[in-house]
């Protein structure tokens, strides 16, 4: 029958709905270590977050009102008779017109909120003012006026972000040094990004802190974000860049200002030192001197030991990360499997070098006491 035919399938229509919900619906989303656009943690996160709230019940009222339309004139206008003929209508100006414009409005609508939110998201330029501030969008109800007059007023701390394949550089401006994997930065300051990648194309997104970036070579982009409260924060690259794209993590690491301060103290310091001081613990002298001998130091600083090497991560505060190659979680069993065989992911840059156990332990005592 042309009446059920017509409910079914709306039906499917709402079924199918359903279940899309159920999976952008941030209370099923968030499965706790799913990082969630939903849940931000910072203003311009924020702003994505109400953007698609918007945007979301915009499409439920428009989802209702058609749905409702269609069932009601299936019903009211089915055919009760076998030998009725509906009464023939053909073109009616006015609703033609109607269902025309309205869509167009609702289309103008999302672009503009969509640009104003596109523009906040650019980070305050070099002369310190972002195109559109976060307090001038027109839905930032999660952002006290307060805060967002702060958010220009407050001091930045600038970083460069380096993608390679595959693992993430972090050049802290304005401390002098470089750091890999975790990016460490302060809360409540505005972190601005300027990013940028030596090899292919790849993406910066942390989505509880602001929309994506694509990173370039040749070429400096960026973003910016203003972590609300202390905790880690996890993203991945969102751009295909090779074999080992799936192991291309990210994580910041938001700490108190203060604490912020020590550790980039430490960091820095830690680039003074070239060879540390091993007279207590031998086999990490034996390490540090092998990491040099079989050519590690090639591609890895540690310290201001093969400073300037960029091949591959810095490993300066190595042994306080949570992972190591962007796959293994870090540990020493972990570490050594890594450094005896590479060639574990997809693609990976670092040569297999042979070495025997106890130069692998060696080099792996020396690594551990990097923090
Ligand atoms: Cu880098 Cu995908």
């Amino acid at each position: 029958m042309a009446l059920w035919r017509i409910l079914r399938s709306q039906l499917l229509w709402v079924g199918g709905l359903g279940a899309l919900g159920s999976v952008v619906w941030p209370g099923v989303a968030s499965a706790q270590s799913v990082p969630s656009p939903l849940d931000p943690a910072s203003p311009n996160a924020a702003l994505v977050a109400n953007l698609y709230w918007i945007i979301f019940w915009m499409s439920v009222v428009v989802f209702v009102l058609v749905e409702g339309l269609l069932i009601y004139s299936a019903i009211r206008f089915r055919r009760r008779d076998d030998n009725e003929v509906p009464v023939q209508v053909h073109g009616n100006n006015r609703m033609e017109i109607a269902w025309t414009i309205g869509p167009a409005l609702i289309a103008a609508a999302v672009f503009f909120l969509s640009w104003q939110v596109m523009l906040a998201d650019r980070p305050p330029t070099a002369d310190g003012v972002s195109a559109v501030s976060v307090a001038s969008v027109c839905f930032n109800n999660d952002v006290s006026p307060e805060e967002a007059a702060q958010f220009l007023a407050v001091s930045t701390v600038t970083i460069e972000v380096v993608g390679r394949q595959w693992w993430w550089a972090y050049n802290y401006l304005d401390y002098g040094f470089t750091s890999a994997a975790d990016l460490y930065v302060p809360v409540g300051e505005v972190v601005v990004l300027q990013l940028t990648s030596r090899d292919v194309a790849h993406s910066w997104w942390i989505p509880q802190l602001g929309g994506k970036q694509d990173l370039y070579p040749g070429a400096t982009t960026y973003s910016w974000f203003q972590v609300t409260e202390p905790g880690v924060y996890e993203g991945h690259c969102t751009e295909l860049c090779g074999s080992s794209h799936a192991y291309m993590p990210m994580r910041v690491v938001a700490v108190p200002a203060d604490q912020f301060d020590t550790w980039a103290q430490n960091q820095a310091a830690a680039n003074e030192v070239v060879e540390r001081d091993y007279s207590s613990n031998e086999l990490a002298s034996e390490g540090q001197d092998l990491f040099t001998s079989k050519g590690c130091i090639g591609c890895h600083a540690v310290g201001g030991l093969g400073a300037g090497a960029e091949v591959g991560p810095d490993l300066t505060n190595l042994a306080s990360r949570q992972q190591i190659a962007g796959m293994l979680p870090y540990n020493r069993e972990n570490l050594k499997s890594w450094i005896i065989d590479p060639s574990q992911k997809p693609g990976s840059k670092m040569p297999r070098i042979p070495l025997t156990d106890a130069e692998a332990e060696a080099i792996v005592e020396y690594l551990d006491t990097q923090r």
